[in-house]
């Protein structure tokens, strides 16, 4: 007699396998277990001969307790395992317990009676697809079989929505997990999830799934996809299907099913799966399922988490930007990220946590943003400018000012890009505010610009040592720079934070001094 345990937790399935298996050859014995608990008994009490088994049961996962269990020196029976969700990892999971068979669900009986033949019977496995050897050919009620697999997958995926879904987490991770089960409902293998920031009318991605090697746009305008509708609160769903059509610059497929993400009940994204197994109007069954996973989505999503993530790519966007504009200028190139690397190192000196040492790193990295609006014949410039030039180029941090007044996510950040040409002694621009007032940010800021100026090479001079460079900040302690932050550059100095060009690497080509003035009025130069 051959003892084989089936483990599934839906009854009508459990049946039908038990039935399956029985069928298969006289000398099985079936058992059944119905839950986690029950096969950890079950496998305790004897020596089984074949266990087949779910991967998902209503009190945990299969796989954890045959790893569980072999940990401990328990023999586990060989094995089948059935799944209606096999991701790759949890197939090499499954392999490396030695499960011998892994069987995606659905599948024909006649298949599950082959896998158990060569397990069971190994002798005969050249006889694999001869007539059950009980003679009798299967029930006709083993056709359910695929029918009730089909019932347990959208049990197994509202158990997902409700018990694997994180209930923490940042909205990339949240979003991930809502597109794979979206993409499961569906029957498809790609697909993304977009965020909509209503203000720039755009679409922001923030999950994909095997959307290939090709290098994805992380944002578009809604123009530039099928998902006005959708976005507007037209549509609930959009079914895009018969002929190659583009759901994302330089994403096509055959057909899709689209549906909004919401907010709170309002528009705030789109969920494409592309090419599904199901064609047509999705039908009501899945139409629910979907809607339950939005609603899920929406209870998930913070309102504040979901601002921050677009935020965060907004910043990206602008840090771009600033790298396009420094591009410009070989002698800038990445002054804004080393400002902004200074200013973390002062900020972190002077004691601030480490939030307000990263808003001072990005603050510092978009200081000159408004030198996108300096024209190439000011900015380029060799030499010394003309008073109306100098003009000019004073208007960057107002220009920058009003390019971050529309983002009211940048509210500190925009201080520091507003400020950081302001003067202790209240000489500076464009607000001539003096000491205390200069917001603390932009103060650091203003430090960090004036070390990183004087120790590059500049198009209208070489850079300058560090002795030089303290000496300076020494100098304008209490009249161009705040005392206190002089204090912190000249620590961070001692320390090696500080590194010049002109004792570090070279430029591939000398530059020569056009001037021998040697300025640190960074304000008339930088
Ligand atoms: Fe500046």
């Amino acid at each position: 007699m051959l003892d084989v345990l089936v483990v599934e937790d839906q009854p009508a399935v459990r049946e039908v396998i038990s039935e399956i298996v029985s069928d298969l050859d006289r000398s099985i014995h079936v058992h059944a277990a119905g839950s986690i608990s029950e096969a950890r008994q079950e496998l305790a009490a004897r020596r089984w001969d074949g266990l087949i088994t779910d991967m998902s049961l209503g009190d945990g996962n299969m796989l954890d307790l045959i790893e569980e269990l072999g940990a401990k020196g328990q023999r586990i029976p060989p094995a089948i395992l059935m799944s209606g969700f096999l991701s790759a990892d949890r197939m090499a999971k499954a392999l490396s317990l030695g499960i011998v068979h892994v069987m995606a669900k659905p599948f024909e009986p006649a298949m599950l009676q082959n896998c158990l033949r060569k397990m069971l019977f190994p002798d005969a496995a050249g006889q694999a697809v001869a007539a059950p050897a009980s003679g009798r050919q299967l029930q006709s009620e083993h056709r359910l079989l695929p029918e009730m697999f089909e019932m347990d997958r959208r049990l197994g995926l509202v158990y997902r929505m409700f018990e694997e879904m994180p209930g923490k987490g940042n909205v990339a991770s949240i979003c991930g997990n809502a597109l794979a089960i979206a993409l499961d409902v569906v029957h498809s293998r790609l697909g993304f999830l977009a965020l909509y920031e209503r203000q720039r009318d755009r679409l922001v991605l923030v999950a994909e799934q095997d959307l290939g090697n090709a290098v994805l746009v992380e944002s578009c305008q809604v123009a530039e996809t099928p998902f006005r509708t959708l976005v507007d609160g037209v549509d609930e769903v959009l079914v895009g299907q018969d002929g190659m059509q583009s759901c994302w610059p330089g994403v096509k497929c055959h057909s899709h099913i689209s549906i909004p993400v919401m907010l709170q009940g309002v528009p705030m994204g789109v969920l494409c799966m592309l090419d599904p197994g199901l064609r047509g109007e999705p039908k009501s069954e899945t139409r629910q399922m979907l809607g339950l996973l939005i609603k899920k989505l929406d209870t998930m999503l913070d309102n504040r988490a979901v601002h921050a993530a677009l935020a965060e790519n907004m910043r990206d966007t602008l840090v771009a930007l600033v790298r396009s504009l420094e591009a410009r200028d070989r002698y800038t190139k990445d002054h804004s990220g080393r400002v902004g690397r200074l200013g973390a190192i002062l900020a972190e000196g002077l004691g601030l946590d480490s939030d307000h040492v990263e808003l001072i790193r990005t603050g510092g990295t978009l200081h000159d943003i408004g030198k996108v609006g300096i024209p190439d014949a000011v900015l380029l410039k060799p030499g010394r400018y003309t008073e109306q030039e100098f003009a000019i180029m004073k208007a960057h941090p107002a220009i920058g000012d009003s390019i971050l007044k529309h983002m009211d996510t940048l509210v500190r950040e925009r201080l520091m890009v507003r400020h950081h040409h302001e003067r202790w002694d209240g000489l500076g621009y464009p607000d001539q505010l003096a000491g205390e007032d200069i917001p603390l940010d932009a103060r650091i800021i203003c430090v960090a610009d004036a070390v990183d100026a004087m120790t590059t090479h500049r198009v209208y001079r070489m850079a300058q040592p560090v002795s030089f460079c303290a000496e300076q900040l020494r100098l304008g302690a209490g009249t161009q720079f705040d005392p206190a932050i002089v204090e912190a550059a000249l620590k961070a100095i001692k320390q090696g934070a500080v590194i010049s060009q002109a004792e570090g690497e070279q430029l591939a080509e000398p530059v020569k001094p056009l001037s021998a003035e040697i300025s640190i009025q960074t304000e008339a130069r930088h």
